[in-house]
């Protein structure tokens, strides 16, 4: 009887690339806008000690956990969380589990396009000289602001009611970014992810410098950009007693790294199996943090500290991510020497950063196909996105199914996801076996003081953050009861059985290939 050749899954082709790849997924928007906001809101250098100290808590180690499972995974043919979990733990309940590590990045890449589009969308009309006219002689930071804000109402098609209707540019934009998206998937993973990632991220790199010194060299009546870094950069101890800073800090830094997805899974499992992972997980991560705390850190607050005063600045973080990258930057870079070209530049890397990190969210789903139901890339790329862009009707017209989508998967999702990932790996896997397999093939040898910080510190913050927020945040979230809130509420649901039912299929699928 002839046997089958063997399933082949494609690695990535040099260490620079991987490393790259993974540091794409982790830089994206959350670096320029979520961080800034999460900084300022919460006091500048009252932040910083939390949020350094949550990287070797819950930053460094997960990225070694999700590293680990990744390559583990991937020698035994399987990229995917539902997958490598059963192999860990033979019981449904992982499969379930697992399910999270398709359904969480499915659901935010859903929205994280969009909003990718956007960053296109502006950085066309900042190109084509069709952004909004600077309000001059605008006496407040309100009324500096308003063209700006009013221009992101009419982008989005945000009218006040429940139903949205973007404008022209947002439907280009988004067939854009589809398009794109589409068509560096459809090249695969070292031809396609690892050879646009080795571009952009140095471009990125490049952009983010530009307008780093343009801000850091701004003054402006009401201040310089200096007092923005003194502002992040001046520690204050106080701030450690209020755990709403250290909440705010966690989170950070699971966004940020795109840790809790079980998309870091996916891309480790490119790796070979000799290849190691504590040196190239750590890369990856210091790379994330230097665009995040150099260059995200030095760009937003410094320039809305020169225009507003530092008061100024945390009201504008107060008002959200959006409101900084759509509205307070752009009216601040437009009111400089080149603003447009400026206003391009920013978008332009925003779109950078957005896209490679949407690329990291679509193969997860993507390589739950190929591995598992043995699909061409093809077919599996055009099915994943297929289910995306339809998705996508609900967050473009259904106004707050953002929102809520992001409360759900974005936030609470990814925390709860890698509380399990650590509980899998560090305890039903096992202890000293886990560590064997981070350590094996290391480039470096990770400290055996980081042994007790994975198996006892890392999931005990992860469950008092979790308890927190269900008492926080959970009774707020849930006072919502909208029509539109429940439609998206009941999309999510429906979104958890088909991937449910998917993996069952998959598996019996694989019991029957298996017997014959
Ligand atoms: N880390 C990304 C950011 O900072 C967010 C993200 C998470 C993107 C997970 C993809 C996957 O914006």
């Amino acid at each position: 009887m002839a046997k089958k050749a063997p399933h082949t899954r494609e690695l990535w082709k040099s260490r620079t690339g991987l490393i790259l790849a993974m540091a794409g997924g982790a830089i994206g928007l959350g670096n320029f806008l979520r961080f800034p906001v999460q900084a300022a809101e919460n006091g500048g250098g009252a932040f910083m000690i939390p949020y350094i100290i949550a990287f070797f808590v819950i930053g460094i180690p997960l990225m070694w956990i999700e590293c680990s499972i990744g390559r583990y995974g991937g020698a035994r043919g399987h990229g995917t969380a539902p997958a490598i979990f059963n192999l860990i733990w033979k019981s449904p309940i992982s499969r379930i589990i697992g399910v999270l590590g398709l359904w969480i990045p499915l659901i935010v890449v859903i929205y994280y396009i969009y909003i990718e589009s956007w960053t296109l969308g502006y950085s066309i009309h900042f190109l084509l000289g069709t952004s909004p006219e600077l309000a001059v002689g605008a006496n407040n930071p309100d009324e500096f602001l308003k063209p700006y804000s009013n221009f992101l109402g009419s982008y989005i098609g945000a009218g006040g009611g429940d139903l949205l209707s973007p404008s022209n540019m947002a439907y280009f934009a988004l067939i854009v970014t589809v398009a794109l998206n589409l068509f560096i998937l459809l090249r695969g993973v070292s031809r396609g992810i690892e050879a646009f990632a080795k571009f952009a991220l140095p471009a990125l790199f490049v952009m983010a410098i530009i307008l780093l010194v343009r801000v850091l060299t701004l003054e402006t009546p009401s201040g310089n950009a200096i007092e923005g870094l003194n502002f992040l950069w001046t520690p204050d101890l106080n701030a450690l007693k209020n755990p709403g800073v250290w909440v705010a800090a966690a989170g950070q830094m699971f966004f940020t790294l795109s840790l809790g997805f079980g998309s870091m899974i996916v891309y480790s499992s490119y790796l070979r199996a000799n290849q190691d992972v504590a040196l190239n997980g750590l890369s990856s991560a210091a790379i994330n943090e230097t665009a995040e705390v150099v260059l995200g850190g030095s760009i937003a607050i410094p320039a809305a500290v020169a225009f507003f005063g530092v008061a100024g600045a945390i009201s504008i973080a107060q008002s959200g991510a959006f409101n900084l990258g759509f509205v307070s930057l752009p009216a601040i870079f437009a009111s400089m020497p080149a603003g447009q070209f400026l206003g391009f530049l920013w978008f332009f890397l925003l779109f950078f950063a957005g896209l490679t990190s949407s690329l990291f969210l679509i193969q997860t789903i993507v390589a739950f196909f190929e591995d598992e139901f043995k699909l061409s890339r093809k077919k599996s790329v055009l099915i994943t996105m297929g289910i995306i862009v339809s998705s996508m009707l609900m967050i473009i017209f259904v106004n707050q199914t953002l929102d809520e989508w992001d409360f759900w998967a974005g936030t609470v999702g990814i925390v709860f996801f890698g509380l399990m990932e650590v509980i899998i790996f560090m305890w039903v896997f096992g202890g000293e076996k886990a560590w064997a397999e981070i350590n094996r093939n290391g480039t470096i040898k990770v400290p055996r003081f980081f042994y007790y910080v994975l198996r006892y510190i890392t999931p005990l913050f992860m469950f008092i953050l979790l308890l927190w927020w269900g008492i926080e945040l959970l009774p707020e979230q849930l006072e919502k009861t909208s029509w539109t809130i429940w439609v998206a509420r009941g999309y999510l649901i429906v979104l958890f059985f088909v991937l449910a039912a998917l993996v069952f299929m998959a598996d019996k699928r694989g019991n029957r290939e298996n017997e014959s």
